[in-house]
């Protein structure tokens, strides 16, 4: 590299194919005492953050792999809980480790009972995902040794209780919203059916749940498990770098997980669609995102310039989850509005693709599922990933507390002015609120 300010050369070393260190640009400097030089990557579009070994993307080519298993194959041969074994511990289980993994889950389904009446302390209108995020961070004051984060068998076991808990709280915060009874779970189900049990059971004596709608939402959980370094991954490696205790770091990555960019978008797609209302609106919904007023909810992706492997599932999935629930008349709206926008310049030009939010409030809200539950159904099997993301961060020795640098656009130095003579402050375009 050439530094055109001084004409000095510089050997960059470039690892792994394509990638120079950001600490090696330190080293280019005008003089001895020069601060060096550093990157400015808003959103961190371009920067690796770490090294993992858990999921693959190829982005242009529509790609997705868990430990370099094609989720196509994960999607149609496995289930969530093998799945999930594979992202934590990277490899599928055998038959015998595959029944010990089901049972050390299932044995920690159950929460403890003051968990249940900090659960009961939410308004009667409290949204899932607020109670989620909140209950999951309260877990922590119930697993003090949860904080020996370098110690494996610990980190083993709060893996195991967070996956095996996850439905419990998700599903209480579900009844919660709707004034029933917790129902406690139910360990001769699967792992899937316990949360379909959880949720919807009512006064028989066991639930039954219908077996095509336990398997549709396996497979929603297997293709949500894990995506590498998204916004809610990011957030629990960003924060279990201050070695906080997992429940704490997962509280943050459901919070990051929350936002309508994220998690929530698949109930912004389905607000979209039942704005639309019928096939005809459609090319007024285009204009209006092609003038720039709005966004196609459910397309784009920072990472799949492609379609989404996930949508591609999922769309064909919706057919068969419709024979038992009777078809969502969204569906055809969605399908109409994709096919018009591949076929737009604007689309076709940005690489904007229908992304896994697409379809999958589609399916949820044929299952029953209001929206507010629909980053809720995300989170749960996304623990698993920010686990094996987390135990990656804490095990590498690479990583340090995540502390990005800024370039300061403040004022340089200014002299405190007595109250008295002060003038009234002006309004400024940083300001979070109004100068009072
Ligand atoms: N509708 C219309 N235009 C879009 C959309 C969209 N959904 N997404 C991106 N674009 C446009 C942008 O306006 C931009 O256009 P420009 O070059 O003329 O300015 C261009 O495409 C590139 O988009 P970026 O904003 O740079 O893409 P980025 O990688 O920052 O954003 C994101 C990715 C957040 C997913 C975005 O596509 C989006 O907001 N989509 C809608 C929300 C959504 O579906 N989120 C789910 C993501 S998947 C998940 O979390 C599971």
């Amino acid at each position: 590299m050439t530094d055109n300010r001084t004409g000095k050369t510089y050997e960059v070393p470039i690892e792994d194919g394509n990638v120079i260190r950001a600490a090696a640009l330190r080293e280019i400097k005008e003089s001895a005492e020069d601060f060096g030089l550093m990157s400015y990557d808003p959103a961190l579009v371009n920067t690796a953050s770490c090294r993992s070994r858990v999921t693959f993307i190829d982005g242009d080519k529509g790609i997705l792999r868990y430990r370099g298993y094609p989720i196509e194959q994960l999607a149609e041969k496995s289930n969530y809980l093998e799945t999930a074994y594979l992202i934590v511990k990277g490899e599928l289980p055998d038959r015998k480790h595959f029944a010990a993994w089901e049972q050390n889950i299932k044995i920690h389904t159950m929460v403890h009972e003051s968990i249940k009446s900090f659960m009961d302390g939410f308004r009667y209108d409290a949204h899932p995902m607020g109670m989620l995020l909140g209950t999951v961070g309260a877990m922590s004051t119930f697993y003090p040794d949860a904080k020996n984060i370098f110690d494996l068998e610990s980190r083993r076991l709060q893996t195991r209780r967070l996956i095996g808990k996850m439905p419990t709280v998700a599903a209480w915060a579900f009844r919660h919203s709707r004034g029933l009874p917790y129902v406690y779970p139910d360990n001769d189900l699967s792992y899937t059916g316990n949360f379909l049990s959880m949720l919807f059971k009512m006064t028989e004596i066991q639930y039954k749940p219908n077996p095509v709608l336990e398997r549709a939402l396996d497979i929603l959980f297997i293709l949500h498990a894990d995506h590498e370094q998204n916004c809610s991954a990011n957030a629990m490696r960003a924060v279990g770098s201050s070695h906080p205790d997992p429940y704490c770091a997962t509280a943050a990555a459901i919070a990051a997980l929350y936002g309508p960019l994220h998690g929530g978008a698949n109930e912004a797609a389905i607000r979209m669609l039942m704005e639309i209302g019928s096939k005809d609106k459609i090319p007024a919904m285009i204009k209006d995102v092609k003038a720039g007023e709005r966004l196609l909810q459910g397309f784009g992706h920072r990472i799949y310039k492609n379609y989404d492997p996930r949508a591609k599932i999922l769309k064909k999935m919706a057919a068969e989850v419709f024979e038992v629930t009777g078809r969502n008349p969204l569906i055809d709206i969605a399908v109409e509005l994709e096919r018009i926008a591949l076929e737009d310049e604007y689309f076709i030009k940005r690489k904007l693709y229908p992304n896994v939010d697409f379809y999958s409030g589609i399916i949820y809200q044929a299952m029953g599922f209001p929206m507010e539950m629909f980053p809720v159904l995300f989170a749960i099997p996304r623990t698993s990933g920010w686990l094996a993301q987390w135990a990656e961060m804490v095990r590498d020795p690479e990583q340090k507390i995540a502390r990005p640098r800024q370039i300061y656009t403040g004022e340089v130095v200014r002299n405190w002015i007595p109250v008295n003579d002060r003038p009234a402050p002006t309004m400024r375009e940083d300001a979070v609120s109004e100068a009072i």
